[in-house]
This record gives C-alpha cells, structure tokens and sequence, in this order.
C-alpha cells in the first residue's frame, strides 16, 4: 500500500469507542488494503495490561463489530500492529517514556494522535504531547463533542493550535462521513434533475430527522447535563444541514466546502424561540422506563430528550424554504433521514425526494404517473433505490469511522469540521439554550412521534412530518 508510514496512538484505548468503533475499523482498513506497510497502533491505557492480555480483549471486539467475517489469521495479523502502552495520560513522566518507545517502533513515521477520551482531558493531553516534543508535524483527530459549550471550546482550540497547526487538527463528526451524508453532494451536484432546481422557488420545505428507537441507555450521568440540543443538534444536524443547503463549493477541496457550510451557519435564524422551538421528554408507555426514571437522571430533570425546530436561512437561494428539525430518543422509529419536498404544480400531490442515512441507505423519489386506462387521472408513485438491501452492497459501504481514519491516514480534512464550524455551531445552539424555557417541556409517551406541539409546529405553515413508507430493510424482510 502506497501510503507513508504511520504510528497511531489512541489516548482511551481501552473505552467503548476503541472496542466498538477503532479497532473494527482499522480492521476492515486492513482488508481492503488501506493501511500503510509500515503501520503500528499504540493503545494507550491506565489499566494493568500488557500487550498480549489487550490483543486478547481487543479479538472479541473485532468479532463482534467488523463488518467483514473475521478470519483468524488476518485477525492475528492485524493484532500484530497492536502495542499496549501504559502509562497516566495527564502526568508527563510517561510522554517521555512513548517518545522513546516510538523511536523503537519506527522512528521515522508520521504521527497520528487519536484522542478518543473526554473533552475535559484534551487540552492536558496536547499539551503533554508538546512538552515532549511529540507534536511537530504530527496530526491529531479530536472526537466530539468539541467542548460541552462555547467558552470550552474556544478555549480547547487556543490550547490544541498553540501545539499543533490548524491544517493538523482533525475535528471529527462522524455523522458527515457517513456513506449517505456523503452521497448528498453526488445527488445534489451530479444530477441535473436535482442541482438546478435545488432552491426556494421550487422547494417548499426541508426537514431533517434523526429518530432513535433507544433511550439514554447507560449515558443518564453524561446526557442529563447535555440534552437533544447539544448532542445531536450542535453537531450532527447541523452538520446535515449545512451540506444539504450550501452552495456548490468551487472545487471539493477541505477549504472550499468548509467555506460554503459556514455560509450557512452563519445565516441560520429563528424567527422566535418561543413558537419555532419545541423540547420533549419522554414518558413511559407502560413497560418501558420515563426518562426521569432512566439511571444517573435527576427524578425532576427537565432535560430535553427531543427537540423540533423550525429554521430559516438568510440566503439568496433560500428565503422562503422552512427548514425543519426534530431528533428525538424513545420515538416510534429509528431513522436518520432528510425529506425535500418539492412545490406542488397545480393541485397535484408534490414531489417528494428522501435521501435515507440510517439504518436504511437509499434514495426515494415520489413523482406523479397518468393513471392506467382511459381518461387523464393523476396517480402519485415511487421509485426506491435501497443501497442497504442487500448483504453485498452493505459491506461494500464502508463505516464512517473507516472513511474518517483513512482520510486521517491521507491527510485529507474534507470530512472533518473547519473551528469556524465548531464555533459558529455553538453560537447558535447556545442562543437557544439561554433563551429556550425548560420549564415548557412537552412529555411524550415512549415509542411516538414525539410531542403534540411538534406537529403543530408544521401544520401552522400548513405542512406536516413526511414519513412515507419506504421500501427498506424491512420490506425486503417481508418478502422473504
Ligand atoms: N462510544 C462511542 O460510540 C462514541 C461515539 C462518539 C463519540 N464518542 C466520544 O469519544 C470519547 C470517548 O468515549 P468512550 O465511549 O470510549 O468513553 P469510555 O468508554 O468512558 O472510555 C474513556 C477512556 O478514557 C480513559 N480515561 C478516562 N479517564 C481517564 C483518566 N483520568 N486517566 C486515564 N485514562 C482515562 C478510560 O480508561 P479506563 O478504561 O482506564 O477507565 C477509557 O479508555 C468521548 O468524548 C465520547 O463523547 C464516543
């Protein structure tokens, strides 16, 4: 493979993120020859573990997450590019024991840092690096979230670009790489059906929903002091958003697209927080836990567990065009997907292009047909393109984390977020959230579509949540 040599060092190799996300990636970067010849993974841990007894934990989690069936002897392959090194992440002493051992892995390959912890222990993690003397031309991939508000990360960036250079600093949302994330700017950019008509004057609205089917899970510590608002919306829906409405960028470099999509953020407006904003909690449905149930949740938490928002964009191409979002936990489906719905021509029912992120990938396009047999009625149908049918095409789709990490590799930033984003992101979640009054949060029952006043939200413009019918995964499970 005709890539430079590469150490990478995971800062928390030892949480739920390498396990389930990492190391399975790097894997199946592994098999379809993505990695360099010269290639070493430096697990950093505080645990007492050695090498072998950490190939050993990290072999079932290959199992269980690779998308491709794991041999045994490419797995023992790959686990030879695995070191476990243990050491305190934010006492010095052990920088200088990694610098040392580095030299005895490959002293001259590039660095990549992975800091796959919390973002209260980024700043002390670079700055060590620095006082060691290991961050000079070396890259480094921050997780998200980029802070937990704006103060924070604004403070993280002046700590990270005082040791590293901004063209080094890999700012990750994961969401922005996934396959259908990506494949909005082919459909947008590669379509003349699509790219000429993609504005105000023929769109009538936007909506982009993130729907989980879980609840907070294990998180309650974490979540309750985050809310909907700050962990999806912040980054991942804005992030969708900004691709789905920016300006074709003069050439796909990091730069250029960065550039457009901080266009966007920068002229997103609500029009009043009071009726364009709609926070929900989940209840009980009688067998599953109420949000204020949920463990490590205060038993008055008014957090929100759902969020719906109607937005507008001061933009030449998007003045009059809704913009609506909701994401939401305990909802009666799980989806990630973004809705166009066309202006309708005459009163016939309006053309409806769905672009499906999660768990199905597809494309569907509802258009208007003569109805079969004599006269000229008009009937409204569909065609649906499942990229995530079949087994074959789901492994041919990489993971997010694949595309994030052999980018990474290739020094390429185009799916890693510019600070402007980061800082223009919080900017305007934090208006919200000062402005928002937790106190009006609407309860929902677990396994709906969310509060009542979240349909309101649509309907006073005349407009309503599509959820079509699509043919997906579970079609195809139906036929069977
Ligand atoms: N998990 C995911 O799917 C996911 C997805 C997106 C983003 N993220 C982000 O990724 C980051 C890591 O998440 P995670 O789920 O992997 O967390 P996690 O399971 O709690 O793992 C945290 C890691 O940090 C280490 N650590 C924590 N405190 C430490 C300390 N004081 N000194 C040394 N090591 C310490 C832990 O080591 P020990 O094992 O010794 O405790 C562990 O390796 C977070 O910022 C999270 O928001 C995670």
């Amino acid at each position: 493979m005709n890539k430079k040599p590469h150490i990478v060092t995971i800062f928390g190799g030892t949480g739920d993120l390498t396990y389930r996300k990492l190391l399975p990636a790097f894997y199946n970067l592994m098999e379809t020859n993505h990695l360099p010849d010269d290639f070493h993974i430096v697990i950093i841990g505080r645990q007492d573990l050695t090498t072998e007894s950490y190939r050993e934990l990290a072999k079932n989690w290959i199992h269980e997450h690779s998308r491709y069936k794991v041999h045994d002897e490419k797995l023992e392959e790959f686990l030879n590019y695995v070191t476990y090194f243990e050491m305190i992440f934010t006492e010095e002493e052990g920088y200088h024991r990694l610098k040392e051992y580095y030299q005895s892995l490959s002293p001259n390959a590039c660095h990549l840092y992975y800091f796959a912890v919390a973002p209260a222990f980024f700043e002390a993690i670079a700055i060590n690096l620095g006082k060691a003397d290991l961050a000079s031309n070396s890259k480094v991939i921050i997780e998200k979230p980029f802070g937990n508000d704006l103060e924070s990360a604004g403070q993280i960036n002046k700590t990270l670009t005082s040791i590293f250079s901004e063209t080094s600093i890999y700012r990750i949302d994961h969401y922005v790489a996934k396959e259908m994330v990506q494949n909005i700017f082919t459909i947008r950019f590669a379509n003349t059906l699509f790219t000429n008509i993609w504005n105000s004057d023929n769109i009538k609205s936007i909506q982009i929903s993130a729907n989980e089917l879980v609840g907070v899970e294990n998180r309650g510590n974490y979540y309750d002091h985050t809310g909907a608002l700050k962990d999806m919306f912040q980054n991942h829906l804005l992030q969708i958003l900004s691709i789905v409405t920016m300006d074709k960028p003069t050439d796909f470099e990091a730069e250029s697209i960065h550039e457009k999509q901080e266009e966007i953020l920068e002229n997103l407006y609500i029009e009043s927080i009071n009726d364009d904003v709609v926070l929900g909690q989940y209840t009980s449905d009688g067998n599953s836990k109420s949000y204020r149930d949920e463990e490590r949740v205060y038993a008055s938490s008014t957090t929100e567990t759902f969020v719906a928002l109607k937005l507008g964009l001061h933009h030449p191409h998007w003045e009059n065009t809704p913009i609506y979002v909701r994401t939401g936990k305990r909802m009666h489906k799980r989806a990630t997907e973004v809705v166009i719905e066309f202006k309708a021509l005459n009163n016939e029912k309006p053309n409806v292009l769905i672009i499906k992120i999660q768990p199905d990938e597809g494309v569907y396009l509802r258009f208007n047909i003569k109805k079969p047999g004599q006269g000229n009625d008009v009937q409204t149908v569909f065609m649906d393109f499942c990229q995530s049918c079949n087994y074959e095409n789901r492994v041919n789709t990489p993971e997010a984390y694949e595309r994030l990490l052999n980018a990474a590799l290739d020094g390429d930033r185009t799916l890693f977020a510019s600070y402007k984003q980061v800082e223009l992101s919080w900017m305007f979640v934090e208006d919200i959230v000062n402005q928002v009054n937790h106190q009006d949060i609407q309860f929902y029952e677990a396994f709906t579509s969310g509060p009542h006043k979240a349909h309101e939200l649509l309907k006073r413009d005349g407009n309503h949540w599509i959820e079509e019918e699509v043919y997906g995964e579970n079609y195809i499970s139906s036929i069977e």
